[in-house]
């Protein structure tokens, strides 16, 4: 028989991928991040986007700000690709790091994406000067027409976008940002590591888009790309499984006013709160927690070309009961997976101190 696994200490994982938002959500939602990661990747799509150096260092501040006082929790910068970002701006943050990389939003795809790209001709001026420079570029690979079905976007952007991407700048570092489908898993693991990689969320590993309309349609399951068929998630699960290096772990935690996901029907997930928990269900429900380490804290940095962590976080299997709600003002975020029970959750001072004696 095997022996069930009780306890598990691994490097301080870093999230790919985080919306922290600004001002007083920012100061609110920071410590659910900073808990468990100890870099991230901070989502340039403000309601101002961070188009370039100046706003991405005043963004930067803030975020650094709004941290707890003890934290070492530090955000990593992307620029907001425009057909008009300056490429000396774009060189001069990535030498200087002010940048880790830069994001191409389709234009219209998702939240505050109407800079985005129209036309991926824009920008090729932009995609020649970052593979020189190994410069990674990070997509919301979605094709985004009112003629292709929604279910059908990210496999078409891959199609008729991607595939000729890759083709014109076979070095370009790219990572294919919270993928969703059988057909991106396959795309991604077909190539090297060195060039190409995706990150992938705790929801799409743990819904399919049957959980949206059960017992009536869920707000809090609605996001972009949106939740696809129960053979893609089985997908995504056997792709984490697998322990192949082009894979990595980026929430997509995206906190939106509750009242605005109702009113205007905003896509985005905050899974914050039970990110890490929502992921080691899953490694330990295929059976893979040999490989939860690589996936959290080594892949990521290893294609990013940085440092792994030193520190280390230790999860135990015990009980831990998610949050109903974060309250901001009048207003509330409700949180992935809210109110319920995780199996798992990370030792307490105490606990590790009982084990230290
Ligand atoms: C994200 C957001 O709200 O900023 N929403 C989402 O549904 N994932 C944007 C994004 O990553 O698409
Ligand atoms: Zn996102």
């Amino acid at each position: 028989m095997l022996k069930k696994i009780k306890k598990i200490t691994i490097i301080k994982p870093d999230d790919w991928h985080v919306h922290l938002r600004d001002k007083e959500t920012l100061k609110k939602v920071i410590q659910y991040t900073e808990k468990y990661y100890k870099r991230a990747i901070i989502m340039p799509n403000l309601e101002n986007p961070v188009t370039n150096c100046t706003k991405s260092i005043a963004y930067q501040k803030r975020i650094l700000n709004a941290r707890k006082l003890d934290s070492n929790f530090e955000p990593l910068m992307v620029c907001y690709l425009t057909k008009n970002t300056s490429l000396k701006d774009l060189q001069i943050g990535f030498s200087k790091k002010i940048f880790i990389g830069a994001k191409l939003y389709p234009y219209g795809a998702t939240t505050n994406s109407l800079e985005g790209i129209k036309n991926i001709n824009e920008i090729y001026h932009i995609l020649e000067l970052m593979e020189k420079i190994k410069m990674p570029l990070l997509i919301h690979g979605e094709k985004i027409d009112n003629n292709i079905d929604i279910y059908d976007r990210e496999k078409k952007f891959i199609d008729d976008t991607l595939i000729l991407i890759r083709k014109k700048f076979p070095e370009l570092k790219i990572t294919l940002e919270h993928i969703t489908t059988k057909e991106a898993v396959s795309y991604v693991e077909e190539h090297n590591s060195l060039y190409l990689s995706a990150t992938i969320t705790p929801h799409h590993l743990m819904c399919n888009r049957n959980d949206m309309f059960i017992k009536g349609i869920q707000p809090n399951l609605y996001c972009l790309p949106v939740l696809k068929r129960n053979i893609h998630q089985i997908a995504l699960k056997k792709a984490i499984s697998n322990g192949k290096k082009n894979f990595f772990l980026g929430s997509d935690t995206a906190p939106h006013f509750y009242q605005k996901k109702i009113s205007n029907g905003c896509a985005g997930i905050f899974n914050a709160p039970v990110s890490l928990l929502c992921y080691i269900t899953i490694f330990e429900e295929m059976n893979a927690l040999k490989n939860f380490q690589s996936f959290c804290s080594e892949n990521g940095p290893n294609f990013y070309n940085i440092p792994i962590n030193q520190e280390t976080i230790t999860l135990v299997k015990k009980p831990y009961k998610n949050l109903n709600q974060i309250n901001i003002g009048n207003n509330k975020i409700i949180p992935f997976l809210a109110g319920k029970t995780l199996n798992w959750s990370l030792e307490t001072n105490e606990e590790s101190f009982k084990k230290e004696k």
